[in-house]
């Protein structure tokens, strides 16, 4: 007989993403994107957050079943098929590899004629161009294909937005003829940025966006479907063009506060991800001036900061892991090593709902623990209680009082140059 799923145990990660999400849930700062006429036309108050572990396990909260555009959110995944169609010399020959600082439909050519790279207009015109096709319809086909199959599923146009944004997407054009005159560009303008207009067109949603992050910190396979959609090298590449340049004239800012490769898109979403661990889909329209997601960044600082996801967080720390000694979970006994971040206590979360109805006690071991991540031992907490409610005893050995005293991290300085909200004190 298969154990019987702990639904309360199993829904300690759901209730921490929905608690990250009231966070951010009243900030009704930002306009939604006009410059394309039916993005104006949504819900401005549509909210959403999605976690797929790099397992294929789906947490989502808040409106995750809304579909709303990839728009700039395309621009990796596009990236990633040029890499792995052309090779990094041919598309680096056309587009270059540095942030530019600046907005993200900026007139932007080197001295060689690239614009400085993937992430911005310009170099993704570029990077679409060079997708392999006879045609403009067998060149966006290939991009809904490779699209799809990062997400998992087949993925529709959304004719409405493509159509508006054909009839007033004059500025790219106009960089497309830009890139044409310095000799960048193989493609008519027309064709060019008709298969650019279509892949920002395509509909997604939030959980849609996770599962795409989950494939680039899975080493490309995605993790639902088992296929290998890139390879190792090509995510890489992809990962780091979005460490450094996703988040547009904020990437600098981003590298700083939140430490994740992120591409956001004026339709509202955000795909983010956590290398080896998992990836985030956010969805809210409400834009900030340089285009992305005011709550959806709000959110991923507030997770960066509160799972201490930052790629740079303790370089020197073990990485966190967790082995289960009694492997018939009766009395288990759960030995933690290293930091414990969320994606450690999501794993021990998921383990314990599995065989709830098998665990008669558990004992967690926290001497090799180097420390605690606020998320993580705030879920620890709510875990405790749980079982204690559900009359599992736990015995929690933790001779460094990780989960009693206070969190080790601090909230980041707030930075005056931005528009978003401080994060609160002492998360
Ligand atoms: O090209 C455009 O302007 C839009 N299709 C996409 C721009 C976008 O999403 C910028 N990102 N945040």
């Amino acid at each position: 007989m298969s154990p019987m799923k702990n639904e309360a145990v199993a829904d300690l990660v759901s209730n921490t993403l929905e608690e990250l999400l009231d966070q951010v849930r009243g900030d009704r700062s930002g306009e939604l994107a006009d410059y394309i006429p039916q993005l104006a036309q949504v819900d401005p108050e549509g909210l959403a957050l999605s976690v797929v572990s790099s397992t294929g396990r789906i947490y989502a909260v808040g409106d995750h079943d809304q579909h709303f555009t990839l728009q700039s959110a395309s621009k990796p995944f596009v990236y990633a098929l040029a890499l792995s169609q052309r090779g990094p010399d041919v598309v680096h020959e056309r587009v270059g590899y540095e942030p530019s600082g600046e907005p993200f439909n900026a007139i932007s050519l080197d001295a060689e004629g690239r614009p400085a790279n993937p992430m911005i207009n310009a170099g993704a015109i570029v990077t679409s161009s060079l997708i392999e096709g006879a045609t403009p319809d067998a060149r966006f086909e290939a991009i809904r294909h490779c699209v799809s199959a990062f997400a998992g599923r087949e993925l529709e146009l959304d004719e409405a937005v493509y159509a508006s944004e054909t009839a007033t997407g004059h500025r790219n054009r106009a960089l497309a003829n830009l890139a044409l005159a310095a000799g960048t560009l193989d493609r008519t303008v027309i064709d060019a940025t008709d298969v650019y207009f279509r892949q920002c067109s395509l509909k997604v949603t939030a959980t849609d966006l996770a599962v795409m992050g989950a494939t680039l910190s899975n080493n490309g396979v995605n993790p639902l479907t088992g296929v290998q959609v890139m390879t190792p090298e090509v995510v890489r590449r992809t990962l780091a063009i979005m460490l450094s340049c996703g988040m547009y004239n904020y990437s600098g800012y981003w590298m700083n506060d939140v430490g994740l490769p992120a591409k956001s898109g004026v339709g509202g979403g955000i795909v983010a991800v956590s290398p080896g661990k998992f990836g985030v889909g956010t969805y809210s329209p409400r834009l900030d001036p340089s285009g992305s997601s005011v709550r959806g960044v709000a959110a991923l600082r507030l997770m960066s900061n509160q799972l201490g996801l930052h790629l740079l967080n303790h370089p020197s720390e073990a990485a966190a892991s967790f082995n289960a000694d009694d492997s018939s979970f009766d009395n288990l006994i759960l030995r933690m090593r290293g930091e414990l971040d969320f994606a450690c206590v999501e794993r021990i979360v998921h383990e314990l709902s599995e065989h709830g109805d098998t665990i008669k006690s558990v004992h967690m071991d926290l001497g090799e623990s180097t420390a605690v991540v606020p998320t993580a031992r705030g879920m620890l907490k709510d875990l405790q209680e749980v079982l204690a409610h559900e009359d599992i005893p736990i015995t929690i050995d933790d001779p460094r009082d990780f989960i009693e005293t206070e969190p080790h991290l601090k909230a980041p300085e707030p930075h005056v140059a931005d528009a978003h909200a401080p994060l609160p004190e002492n998360q």
